[in-house]
């Protein structure tokens, strides 16, 4: 049932917290899940084939592994906690996607892993490579020569550009990156830099993706990443979830029946968020609650899954612009892949006005030294809610009520340090 009054709500752009009718106990739909634990698994061993041959170009990661650490974030809580006046009870941390090497957000978990996937495709299929090679000889000229041949493509506000163009550029792929009127001079600039053919659209998001999926399909050389479809960004964003359970086990943060994990996770097209959230599932099944945020000029997935009709409506169709600071979430329409997966397995979603990402921003800058991009600030509204009546309904409908003080909130931080500073200063500013 859709609640009219938060149909309204939504419409007069105020910040709803919307809880999924349909979430269900993860051991009861998982039988009906369309990827595997074992695809996940796949993903997460295609990765480390590539270690030794990202260790070797990008010498920033360690042992060529792309991931990223994990923040306490006490003196954050205990200022949201000031400013909100409220409660917020058990612990909260900070996924630090801003600190993904090379790409510096969510975007480069799945991003990268198709890229690569496509590469090994080709490569083996050209009889240039086998899966027991040592895949550092990838980053020799006779590979980089043979990559050349071939384009990718993809459509992206930004990030998932970024992380595209960047890891093509260095295997050798000719890039085109199509980009919606959102993006952000600052990424066009770096991805031109980095060698990246970027075409600009006056159009928004779902356009770019649809122009470049039309112009990829027209050369049988040409690869387009599908944001909107994806089965292998997915599968690249999933194995993040999977690597939580080794990170939370070293930091001595236990989850289980009675020490739940709360995670809020920030929502554009869906992909990131959503791979995300499966990963975790299939490692801590209902102890594990997710949340997407998004901004409320742009409730894309909110509006797909509460009238159920995922891509088949837009928020144009509810009178809202789409405009937003939030660059990485600003998009119109859903994916229906995604949103259909999430369809039993997320338990809400909320949204936040723009005014508060940078508020909250200005805050964990001054709280933590901890400097991210105002999209990735969208999940911190998701402790503040579960303090709030609905949020204890949630609880209790649950039966985790009485186990509130266990709660780890996990917001995730999905992008920023590629920020150049003088933008960062801006938007340090614009917070305060
Ligand atoms: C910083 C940031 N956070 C979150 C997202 C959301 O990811 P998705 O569009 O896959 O939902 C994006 C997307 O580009 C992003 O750039």
């Amino acid at each position: 049932m859709v609640g009219s009054n938060q149909m309204n709500q939504i419409k007069s752009l105020k910040e709803v917290f919307w809880l999924n009718p349909n979430y269900s106990s993860f051991p009861s739909i998982v039988n009906d899940l369309p990827l595997s634990y074992e695809d996940i698994l796949e993903a997460e061993k295609r990765l480390k084939r590539f270690a030794p041959f990202i260790e070797k170009i990008f010498t920033e990661t360690v042992d060529g592994i792309i991931e990223s650490p994990i923040s306490p974030i006490d003196s954050m809580k205990a200022k949201m906690e000031k400013d909100y006046g409220c409660k917020i009870y058990g612990n909260l941390i900070l996924k630090r996607d801003d600190l993904l090497p090379i790409a510096g957000s969510i975007k480069a978990r799945g991003g990268i892993y198709e890229v690569l996937k496509h590469a090994e495709t080709l490569a083996i299929k050209n009889n240039l490579l086998s899966i027991y090679d040592n895949y550092s000889i990838l980053a020799k000229d006779r590979f980089k020569d043979f990559f050349s041949n071939y384009i990718i493509q993809v459509g992206s506000t930004g990030n998932l550009g970024l992380s595209i163009g960047i890891m093509s550029a260095k295997i050798g792929f000719k890039v085109i990156v199509h980009m919606s009127q959102d993006a952000k001079k600052w990424k066009k600039d770096l991805l031109r830099s980095k060698g990246v053919e970027v075409i600009e659209y006056s159009s928004d998001y779902s356009k770019a993706v649809e122009e470049g999926r039309k112009q990829s399909e027209s050369n049988p050389n040409s690869h387009f990443i599908d944001d909107e479809n994806s089965k292998a960004l997915f599968l690249g964003y999933a194995v993040g979830g999977l690597r939580i359970k080794e990170q939370l086990k070293r930091m001595g943060i236990i989850v289980d029946e009675d020490h739940p994990l709360f995670v809020y996770l920030p929502c554009g097209v869906g992909g990131g968020p959503g791979g995300v959230a499966y990963g975790l599932k299939f490692i801590y099944g209902d102890n594990v609650h997710c949340f997407f945020a998004e901004p409320t000029h742009s409730p894309a997935m909110l509006l797909g899954l509460m009238t159920g009709l995922h891509d088949k409506i837009s928020v144009d169709d509810f009178g809202l612009d789409n405009i937003t600071e939030a660059d990485g979430l600003a998009v119109g329409r859903p994916s229906s892949f995604v949103g259909k997966i999430m369809d039993k397995l997320l338990s809400g979603i909320f949204t936040i006005g723009d005014n508060k990402l940078y508020t909250f921003l200005t805050a964990l800058a001054n709280e933590e030294e901890i400097f991210l991009e105002p999209s990735a600030l969208a999940g911190f509204l998701g402790p503040v809610f579960l303090s709030s009546e609905e949020g204890e309904e949630y609880l209790a409908k649950q039966d985790i009520l009485n186990k509130r003080d266990n709660i780890t909130h996990m917001c995730w931080a999905t992008g920023g340090s590629l920020v150049p500073e003088s933008i960062m200063k801006e938007y340090y500013r614009k917070g305060k």
